[in-house]
């Protein structure tokens, strides 16, 4: 039974556990993230998410070793799900939430992985999603989740301006709220990736972990995993951590370095961690400080290179963000951050867009809005969704 409690972590709420080695998954634990249900915080029984998700694989790039002259490099693949990227496990562990509170609409703000992400798992779950993104959201993002019958909100005032009116909307209309770093769970899923990879190294952690930053989530989760299998006692200590923003938006390596960020950040190929105002900045620098690690940026040629590069050298299709890891992984080689004898995991965050896995019998719609819950009232007001 996972006997999560909340507390409240720089500023935020997160969960904790009775620590010990019993929570860990035996022979007979089930698969994906459910596997982890001692360190996760609900009941001891079968989700009813029906999409697979986690259990993604840590693969061992034999050409990319060669290149980088690192044979210690494993890459964790979070391109393998529902939806091609790590936001899905988030999504799975708040929708089997939802699911089991009886809520019928899920919604989310997002750049845009985490909505495609909620589009495809709400979908599955037979619920009413309903999406929040920047106006300047993909196209192809927002055409995918309303074709899995999302509403979708492009709101013209940007990321976090969407952010605040989902937030806003979701209080007032009781639906679930999936919002990433807002919501604990998204956390407590994202970290089942780091327990994955210490089983996949045979219980053993890596040296370093390198992984991309947007708000913060995924690195923070990954970080937490790792310091609750330490807190378990089978492991001594959280491996270093190497936190990568894209040059043309990345507030935290600024702040970190001690360089003033711009009035306005230019902007950035990888739009998944394009967000100059992270929700879990602070609390991602402390996670970065604590486990010995250090901040890089990469320009968008670097990551455009390392998209390739992980296309012809490990076969896997990602996306700009996907791939900034990979990228930022390079530049930590150059710069000492990691040794040519250390076991070393870059995180595979996103891959291209998967199909619409759907027959358009239920489709959504798209609103360009500014912000404000009127606006969503009045748009919503001929769907079934409820807005009283
Ligand atoms: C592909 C991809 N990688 C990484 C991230 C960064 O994640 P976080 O916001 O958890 O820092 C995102 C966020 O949307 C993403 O889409």
């Amino acid at each position: 039974m996972g006997e999560g409690r909340l507390e409240s972590v720089h500023g935020h709420e997160a969960y904790t556990y009775d620590y010990g080695r019993s929570l860990l998954p035996g022979p007979a634990s089930g698969a994906g993230i459910w596997r982890y249900q001692g360190l996760l915080p609900r009941p001891d029984e079968p989700t009813r998410y029906p999409l697979p998700v986690g259990g993604t694989p840590l693969r061992a790039p034999w050409e990319l070793r060669q290149r980088l002259e690192l044979p210690g490099l494993w890459l964790k693949d979070e391109t393998t799900g529902p939806s091609a990227s790590n936001k899905d496990r988030a999504t799975a562990l708040v929708i089997d939430q939802g699911l089991r509170a009886g809520v019928g609409v899920v919604s989310t703000a997002s750049t845009g992985n985490a909505a495609v992400s909620t589009a495809i798992g709400g979908a599955a779950a037979g619920m009413a999603v309903v999406i929040f993104v920047p106006a300047d959201c993909a196209p192809a993002k927002v055409e995918l989740m309303a074709a899995m019958g999302a509403y979708v909100f492009r709101v013209r005032e940007g990321y976090r301006a969407a952010f605040e009116l989902s937030r806003q909307a979701a209080g007032h209309l009781h639906w679930l709220d999936r919002c990433t770093g807002l919501n604990p769970l998204t956390i407590e899923a994202k970290k089942t990736a780091s327990f994955e990879v210490w089983e996949q190294l045979s219980d053993r952690a890596p040296d370093a972990v390198i992984l991309p930053v947007g708000d913060g989530v995924t690195l923070i989760g990954a970080a937490k995993g790792f310091r609750e299998l330490v807190a378990c006692g089978v492991l001594a200590k959280v491996p270093r951590i190497v936190a990568v923003q894209a040059r043309g938006c990345a507030p935290l390596a600024a702040q970190w370095h001690g360089v003033p960020a711009p009035a306005q950040w230019p902007g950035t190929v990888a739009d998944g961690i394009e967000v100059p105002r992270p929700m879990l900045g602070g609390w991602t620098i402390e996670e970065v400080r604590q486990a010995g690690g250090d901040f890089v940026t990469v320009s968008d040629a670097e990551i455009l290179d390392a998209v390739d590069l992980l296309s012809d050298g490990a076969g896997i299709a990602s996306e700009p963000a996907g791939a900034a890891a990979f990228a930022g992984l390079r530049r930590a080689i150059t710069a000492g951050l990691v040794g040519p004898d250390e076991t070393v995991v870059a995180w595979v965050t996103g891959a291209d867009l998967p199909a619409a896995p759907v027959d358009g019998e239920r489709p959504g719609a798209v609103f360009a809005i500014s912000a404000g819950l009127d606006a969503v009232a009045a748009a919503l007001a001929d769907t079934p969704v409820a807005v009283s």
